[in-house]
């Protein structure tokens, strides 16, 4: 969601006669786009924004940004108060109003159109921002309060967007939003959106992230296992496999009925890559909620996993962690390695396989499941081929193209 929001802002820059650099000594005008889903991400923010005085005192005239869930969760008062140099703070829930922003610092935006530029992905991928904030009350989640409850976008504007960016050359889109799959517009189910997405001229494939569990309705099992343009890739966030860890998360799912979710999924796309998300440490987290924790990596057949330590987010006592580091970084140890084994049995599975993969480059492309996938020539970029898997490396497929 940040990637995206910073390619909009880069956007309205660029409408202005501004281009991007990687050298700060060149910046007229910096933003930082901040995040504070754990206390790291806030903290590394800070330290940028602290490291942006000495281009402020050398650059008196240049323009400081300070955006984002930090800069909403700090307040801009208490952002300027700390770096006064600051010249704009924009929170996270008025992301949308950041051009009145840059009307404040720079003046009115000329009238010119610009063509939508990828940051992030390659220039194939697009995001598509379809709705923003989170309804749901994940106990340990600080998102709700920063970015505000689930606002959806509508389907007009969604497919206007989409279209643009399979114009300015986008193979593949990505549809982005905090509980991505809860969108609904009247009688518009999700599924619906992405049936209509799907027909857009042009469109090689279509992406998604990051969906709930609990918001899958049964016409996704269908349109997935019909929809072959529709990727074989989910990343579902799971968090733990403890269903005493799960409720107190107010997940709103057990273990059990994640898994079946899997199974329903698998049953109509066999070959369907799914990686997830896994807290460790939240509070009272017994050795027994962690061995199921561990259980799951292997039951759940996942890719890839992002394994983060537990971070308090909110003052209440009873959310301050339980247990002490050695332990969090302990168990951390053994999740990651767990993970790591079980990607190289489901990485390995794919061998002697056939991949459908979209190129980027002459050599590398990716393959619906997302796996980077390399060859030793003749891929041709923005163009779909399949791949004779014949070797697993890491998180790389190598293979012949046919
Ligand atoms: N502590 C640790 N990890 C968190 N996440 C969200 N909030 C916290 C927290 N307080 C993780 C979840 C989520 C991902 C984006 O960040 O796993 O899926
Ligand atoms: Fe946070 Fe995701 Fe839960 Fe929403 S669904 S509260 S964004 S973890």
């Amino acid at each position: 969601m940040n990637e995206a929001d910073s390619e909009n802002i880069a956007a309205a820059f660029r409408r202005r006669g501004y281009e991007l650099t990687d050298e700060i000594k060149k910046a007229d005008a910096v933003v930082v786009n901040t995040c504070t889903v754990r206390q790291r991400a806030e903290d590394k923010a800070i330290s940028q924004i602290g490291r942006l005085r000495v281009w402020k005192e050398k650059r008196p005239e240049g323009k400081l940004f300070v955006v984002g869930c930090a800069a909403q969760k700090l307040g801009g008062k208490a952002i300027k108060n700390r770096f006064p140099f600051v010249d704009e703070v924009v929170g996270a829930k008025a992301i949308e109003a950041f051009e009145d922003s840059l009307i404040n610092q720079l003046g009115p935006s000329p009238e010119t159109e610009t063509a939508h530029q990828n940051l992030f992905r390659s220039p194939q991928t697009a995001y598509v921002t379809i709705m923003r904030g989170c309804s749901l009350k994940c106990s340990y989640c600080i998102v709700p309060a920063v970015r505000g409850p689930a606002v959806f976008l509508s389907a007009d504007a969604i497919l206007k967007d989409a279209a643009a960016k399979i114009k300015a050359g986008a193979k593949e889109i990505v549809l982005l939003g905090q509980t991505v799959n809860a969108w609904r517009q009247d009688k518009t189910t999700f599924s619906e959106l992405l049936e209509k997405a799907l027909a857009l001229p042009g469109l090689q494939r279509l992406r998604f992230m990051s969906p709930h569990p609990v918001y899958f309705e049964d016409d996704f099992t269908a349109l997935l296992a019909r929809e072959k343009k529709l990727a074989r890739y989910m990343h579902l966030p799971v968090q733990s496999g403890s269903d005493r860890i799960l409720k107190l998360m107010r997940r709103g799912y057990t273990r059990a009925q994640y898994l079946a979710l899997l199974a329903r999924l698998r049953a109509g796309a066999p070959d369907l890559a799914v990686s997830t998300d896994f807290i460790v440490g939240y509070p009272g987290e017994t050795e027994e909620d962690f061995q199921d924790t561990l259980k799951l990596v292997e039951e759940g057949r996942f890719t890839m996993a992002y394994c983060f330590k537990y971070s308090p987010r909110s003052d209440r006592p009873e959310m301050a962690a339980t247990l002490g580091e050695p332990e969090i970084e302990a168990r951390l140890g053994k999740l990651l390695a767990a993970v790591k084994t079980n990607s190289r049995v489901i990485l390995n599975e794919r061998i002697g396989k056939i991949e459908e993969v979209l190129f980027e480059t002459e050599t590398y492309g990716r393959a619906s499941g997302n796996f980077a996938v390399r060859v030793k020539a003749g891929g041709t970029p923005g163009k779909m081929a399949g791949v004779l898997v014949e070797k697993a490396d890491k998180n790389t497929l190598n293979g012949k193209l046919l």
